[in-house]
């Protein structure tokens, strides 16, 4: 769920720091790469080592014993998402008035990613006007403000106040992190195209759109509306418009027309480059003696999109065999803003897996090569690209 995202998760001093230890590995668990940072008064009721062990990182502990010259920025800035859990009544109002007297509100500060806050406190504590004026704002400012809940207390008390369980934490942190494209609109081309050559054979290719669906179901699960025009098999799933077509004229027609209001256009299809000039209207017979297959050229349907003035933000893919200078040659010269090129006869990469090995062209020609990936994370990589491309980092 939370796979290959980067968690900052800041630890107060509360009696319930103890159940950040176990939020870590949920997080691990849910794939995430974590990284803590604690106030000085969670050291007294969570060792340090406690963190390290489950996430593979010591937490940062101040301002001053690091080896980083700055902690906080560079936490800050590495963060996907921050979740502050338990939240102290103490830490949500410097939260709220920006008290930077610690590294954990520091690093707070110094984040432009989402926050998530989980309060843990007496009931007293939590209903005292401060408190309610200081949550107020916290969520006024944007922050995912997740509980509390009503249950035991320390000390043997009963009320609301107790910080929710460690798995509702987990999924308020991927829900602030889905909606890091909420407003986006995109369209997604998947699957390979089969064009007729009689009513009962067609030319077609090897194409699963597993790709293509993998990135329209990660768009809409962070938070856009996505068209998914296919030529394969489509998910079921909110948010993802589904327009079913066979042939490269009607992923053309589709894809153009949708266009016309997309922020961005993944072209992940594998189009068919050519298609019969006369399809037969009857099914061939042996008996008629070979035929004789004349092909045109289909539409190239990313070079419709490219050329036109203003365009979404372009993706295109090069399923390319052996060598892979051809996708950084389409880089260079099709007028996308990305290419992913992979390779499609390397061990795991390619047609029908769950897996795919890709590297990332820009125009320039400069690339990335990323490892061998799930479907899932290569769709999510990619989206964190484009939404870092498209806000300008
Ligand atoms: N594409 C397209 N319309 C076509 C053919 C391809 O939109 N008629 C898109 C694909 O979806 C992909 C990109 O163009 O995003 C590159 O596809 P590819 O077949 O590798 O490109 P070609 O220019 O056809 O290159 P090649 O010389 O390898 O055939």
């Amino acid at each position: 769920m939370l796979s290959g995202r980067r968690v900052v998760l800041g630890v107060s001093g509360g009696v319930a720091a103890y159940k950040a230890a176990y939020l870590a590995r949920r997080l691990v668990e849910a794939g995430a790469d974590v990284r803590c940072v604690m106030s000085e008064s969670a050291t007294q009721f969570l060792g340090a080592q406690t963190l390290a062990a489950i996430t593979g990182e010591f937490p940062v502990l101040s301002f001053w014993d690091e080896a980083d010259v700055s902690p906080h920025t560079a936490l800050g800035q590495w963060a996907d998402v921050m979740v502050v859990a338990p939240a102290t009544a103490s830490t949500i109002a410097k939260l709220a008035s920006g008290t930077s007297d610690n590294v954990l509100i520091a690093t707070a500060l110094a984040t432009e990613a989402p926050i998530v806050v989980a309060p843990a406190m007496h009931t007293e504590m939590w209903e005292n006007a401060a408190t309610q004026r200081n949550i107020a704002i916290l969520a006024a400012d944007g922050a995912h403000v997740v509980g509390p809940a009503a249950g035991a207390l320390a000390g043997g008390d009963h009320g609301t106040g107790r910080m929710v369980e460690p798995d509702e934490i987990v999924a308020a942190i991927a829900g602030a992190l889905q909606a890091d494209l909420a407003g986006w609109r995109v369209v997604v081309t998947a699957g390979g195209t089969r064009e007729p050559i009689d009513p009962v054979r067609y030319i077609g290719n090897r194409s699963s759109g597993r790709m293509g669906n993998a990135i329209a179901v990660a768009a809409a699960r962070r938070g856009a509306h996505v068209v998914l025009i296919t030529a394969a098999a489509a998910p079921a799933v909110a948010g993802v418009e589904v327009i079913p077509v066979e042939t490269a004229q009607e992923m053309a027609d589709a894809a153009w027309s949708r266009c016309d209001d997309a922020d961005v256009a993944v072209m992940a299809a594998a189009v068919a480059d050519f298609r019969p000039l006369l399809p037969s209207d009857e099914k061939l017979r042996r008996g008629e003696g070979m035929p004789e297959i004349t092909l045109e050229p289909t539409p190239d349907i990313l070079a419709g999109i490219a050329s036109r003035s203003p365009r979404p933000y372009l993706v295109g893919f090069a399923a390319e065999s052996g060598s892979l200078e051809g996708a950084r040659r389409k880089a260079t010269t099709k007028g996308v803003d990305l290419l992913v090129g992979n390779d499609v006869a390397s061990p795991g990469s390619g047609f029908g897996t769950d897996t795919n090995q890709v590297t990332v062209y820009r125009p320039d020609g400069s690339a990335v090569e990323w490892p061998l990936l799930s479907k899932t994370e290569v769709a999510d990589r990619l989206w964190d690209l484009i939404r870092d491309d498209r806000q300008g980092d």
